[in-house]
């Protein structure tokens, strides 16, 4: 199911752009001895990385070992502002436009291996959540050239596009993407820790056909360029995707610099929760439980934080999970059986390590001790209240609750402010469509795992502290993107 949150004005969207023709990215067979081993070689031969000349060098650590992988020059306030101020908007036609992006998509797929590289040594992302990201990003860029088509629509400004160090690629590729596919011009500021993989996407979209000027790659310190690049007179919006604090302060900095007009368009994070009650299938749900809370080592903000499980059937159901979490392998992300690999950096593997020692502990597997791995974890809690922020980690809480408290425990769930995704697994429609209706969450998943949205199906945003919307992968996000063209005479 999905909510929407139909942030910004009143538009009128062409009917075609409700159904884009459009294939989905393909992707890898891992079960393929011949396709494993070709994606390991390629890892194996490219060890170092090195980009900028303008800026301080910064060292790039692999989360998986500690090693320094590269450098990365971080520009200056000063550098930044300069650079922001010589971008300018892509006046092509919509539809070169989106041949542009299009031909991108081909670049992404026939560099994948190179991207999987990056992914694995700079992010630390298992094989199979290198090619999720990979076909994520080729998605976004096919999917918002068809709406630019289908929009035939010139904005004229500049788009900051800010990401998060957990989606690099897909994220990345996707607000540029949005930005561009519309005729903007993007200054793309990246995650610090993931920056070498922007490089290789910029470079793939400038060979694609977009001029250098109209997609400039800013790496820096986000509390450094991050207040310049949402405050420079020439920009006319901010995609921002990261944690709620840091929209809070770009939201901040742009009323008291820009425009009221100019948009925010901010995905953050999520406090979300997943209840399990009697008559759910317990093997279906014990694999999406770990699937939702322990896939990317919990470092996506769709993941599963909160668990609810009906007391009738909790000791089943927790005897399931605690057997399922002890044949998940954490280690290394590049080997083919790695399900959880590690977590970005030694301040998030502190973070996590450190709330942990404050819960109490109910389950927790093991963790290759060099590396910045955290083993799997499942805490007891009394209930969502007891998370007082959001752990991006592969940590689980869990609660039981008796069959009489279900609207108890959606109350609290909907106190939490956040609203991102949710999970229901039960066997009863009518309980269904009740829990379903009274959730406020942007993306609801019954009897399935909750995360892996796909561009297109299932356009992914959340409510309240979790982002403005509209979603991403959606037909109203890229109107957004040129507001003031596309309002309506009423809106
Ligand atoms: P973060 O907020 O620390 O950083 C995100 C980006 O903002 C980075 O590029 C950073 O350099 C930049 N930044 C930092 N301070 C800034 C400032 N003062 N001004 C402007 N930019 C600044 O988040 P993160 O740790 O990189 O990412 C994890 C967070 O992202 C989690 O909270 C997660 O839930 C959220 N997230 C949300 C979605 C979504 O779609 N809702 C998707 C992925 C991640
Ligand atoms: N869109 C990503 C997911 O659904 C964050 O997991």
């Amino acid at each position: 199911f999905e909510k929407g949150q139909e942030a910004g004005p009143k538009i009128s969207l062409p009917a075609d752009i409700f159904a884009p023709d459009r294939p989905n990215s393909t992707g890898f067979d891992l079960s393929n001895p011949e396709v494993l081993a070709h994606l390991q070689a390629q890892r194996a031969r490219r060890q170092t990385w090195s980009y900028g000349d303008l800026g301080q060098a910064h060292p790039v650590h692999s989360p998986a070992t500690g090693d320094q992988i590269g450098q990365i020059r971080f520009l200056s306030a000063d550098q930044a502002r300069q650079l922001a101020a010589a971008a300018t908007p892509w006046q092509i036609t919509p539809a070169k436009r989106a041949a542009v992006l299009r031909k991108a998509a081909d670049l992404y797929e026939s560099h994948a291996e190179a991207f999987f590289a990056l992914l694995t040594h700079e992010a630390g992302k298992t094989l199979s959540d290198c090619i999720g990201e990979l076909r994520e990003a080729v998605d976004f860029l096919r999917y918002y050239a068809h709406q630019a088509e289908a929009l035939a629509s010139n904005s004229d400004g500049i788009f900051t596009c800010i990401s998060p160090w957990n989606f690099p690629l897909a994220i990345f590729t996707g607000q540029i993407a949005a930005a561009l596919a519309m005729g903007n011009g993007v200054l793309a500021k990246p995650a610090e820790a993931t920056s070498l993989i922007a490089v290789q996407a910029t470079a793939l979209l400038h060979q694609a056909g977009v001029p250098k000027t109209c997609l400039q790659l800013l790496p820096g310190e986000g509390a450094v360029v991050g207040p310049v690049l949402c405050s420079t007179p020439n920009v006319s919006g901010v995609c921002f995707t990261g944690s709620t604090a840091t929209a809070q302060a770009i939201n901040r900095v742009m009323a008291e610099n820009l425009p009221p007009q100019a948009p925010l368009i901010a995905e953050t994070g999520g406090l979300n929760a997943m209840i399990v009650d009697s008559t759910a299938l317990l093997e279906q749900a014990v694999q999406d439980v770990v699937v939702s809370a322990f896939q990317s080592a919990g470092q996506r903000c769709s993941a599963l934080r909160m668990l609810y499980v009906q007391s009738d059937i909790a000791d089943a159901f927790e005897r399931m999970l605690c057997g399922a979490m002890q044949a998940l392998v954490v280690g290394p992300p590049e080997a083919a059986d790695c399900d959880v690999g590690p977590v970005i950096d030694a301040a998030a593997q502190a973070r996590s390590s450190a709330h942990i020692a404050r819960q109490k502990l109910l389950f927790q597997t093991s963790a290759p001790e060099n590396g910045y791995f955290v083993a799997p974890t499942i805490l007891s809690v009394s209930g969502i209240s007891d998370l007082h922020e959001e752990i991006f980690g592969p940590v689980l809480h869990l609660a039981r609750y008796d069959a009489g408290n279900l609207d108890r425990v959606i109350e609290d769930i909907n106190a939490s402010g956040y609203g991102l995704t949710f999970g229901f697994h039960s066997r009863i429609d009518d309980r269904v469509q009740k829990v379903v209706s009274r959730v406020n969450a942007g993306n609801l998943y019954i009897n399935r795992n909750q995360i892996g949205a796909v561009v297109g199906s299932q356009p992914f945003g959340g409510h309240g502290l979790s982002g403005t919307g509209p979603k991403a992968g959606g037909p109203r996000y890229l109107p957004r993107f040129a507001a003031q063209s596309l309002m309506t005479a009423d809106g």
